[in-house]
């Protein structure tokens, strides 16, 4: 009965890295909340991961809750998936470890995420940062991830965690499922408001290049009436006209209108007009989220029930799984 067999498992990482912006949102949070009825969702918030750059101890816990209450607020539902810390399970730095030992040292130098971040000037390179792919593919073997939904920037570490259970099985023997990437349906790219060749980012200097999930409703207005536009006066996609392409992306994912139909009724009215549009638009589809945010993150009682749900569901899938791994790799079991 396909009611009773397991669905496929998704896994997919979160950084507590405070405010999303509306390019995640639209590109890819939207979607997992569209995965919860077909796949077994395991949505860890990897905080472990947040720890290899210099950071207060407060200011994680408050990211942390920032960032689960956000990912509720969008759509992500505890009923219907797991969420849960990765520093409260016991077995993602277990399995990192018997991973590590497999992992040539001259792999993870060659990361080019490793090689970008290490070359910063006044880089702090700790061994975490070079770590970063082992724990990242403990976190998705733990749980005997199928898929794993990633975006560009993660594709090489999803390798490594491929090449990583391939590894373990033929070392030890068949133990962990190679995960296949997932690619959803239509993730919106939203590009920079300042800058709409390049994605949206947080890391940009300008806070005008991006809007963040939680702006309030006129910094939202305030931002998308200055997103920078181009020559000429017709709202068209076209690759000459980045600005109002972007804008048009964003407006038809905000309400989910057809690009075409969106043409169709702002063509010929001028960029002012479109873009208080695309503003209103933008504003109706995040107000909701906001209150439901601000609702979530002031009720810790509830965040910490989320948490513990989804927690002990998590921890006695590790648990199973790091169990079996030791065993096959030669460690005595407990009795
Ligand atoms: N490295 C990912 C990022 O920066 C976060 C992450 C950690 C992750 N563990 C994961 C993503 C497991 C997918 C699956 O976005």
């Amino acid at each position: 009965m396909s009611e009773t067999k397991a669905k496929p498992v998704i896994l997919t990482g979160a950084k507590p890295s405070g405010e999303l912006t509306l390019g995640n949102y639209l590109g890819a949070i939207r979607n997992w909340a569209t995965m919860m009825d077909d796949f077994e969702c395991f949505f860890p918030i990897v905080d472990l991961h947040a720890i290899t750059v210099p950071y207060k101890p407060a200011d994680l816990r408050q990211r942390t809750y920032q960032c689960l209450a956000q990912y509720l607020a969008c759509g992500l539902d505890p009923a219907r998936s797991h969420i849960f810390l990765q520093s409260q399970i016991t077995g993602h730095t277990e399995l990192n470890w018997l991973l590590a030992c497999l992992t040539p040292v001259g792999d993870l130098h060659r990361m080019t995420q490793f090689k970008e971040k290490s070359a910063k000037p006044g880089a702090s390179v700790n061994s975490g940062l070079l770590f970063y792919p082992v724990l990242m593919a403990a976190d998705i073997l733990l749980y005997n991830a199928d898929r794993v939904p990633v975006g560009e920037d993660q594709k090489q570490h999803l390798e490594m965690a491929r090449n990583l259970a391939q590894r373990f099985n033929h070392t030890y023997s068949d133990t962990f499922k190679v995960p296949e990437p997932f690619i959803p349906k239509a993730g919106a790219r939203v590009m920079s408001l300042q800058n709409p060749t390049r994605k949206m980012s947080k890391s940009d200097d300008n806070e005008n290049d991006y809007l963040l999930l939680l702006d309030p409703p006129n910094r939202l207005r305030k931002k998308i009436m200055s997103a920078v536009t181009d020559s000429g006066s017709e709202v068209r996609a076209d690759p000459e006209k980045p600005g109002i392409t972007n804008l048009l992306n964003i407006f038809s994912a905000v309400s989910d209108r057809s690009i075409a139909d969106l043409e169709k009724e702002f063509g010929s009215q001028g960029y002012g007009t479109f873009k208080k549009a695309v503003a209103e638009a933008v504003v109706a589809r995040l107000e909701p989220i906001q209150e439901k945010y601000h609702e979530l993150i002031s009720n810790k009682d509830y965040l910490h029930q989320v948490l513990r749900e989804g927690g002990e569901v998590a921890q006695k899938r590790a648990y199973r799984m790091l169990s079996k791994v030791y065993r096959k790799a030669g460690f005595v079991a407990r009795t």
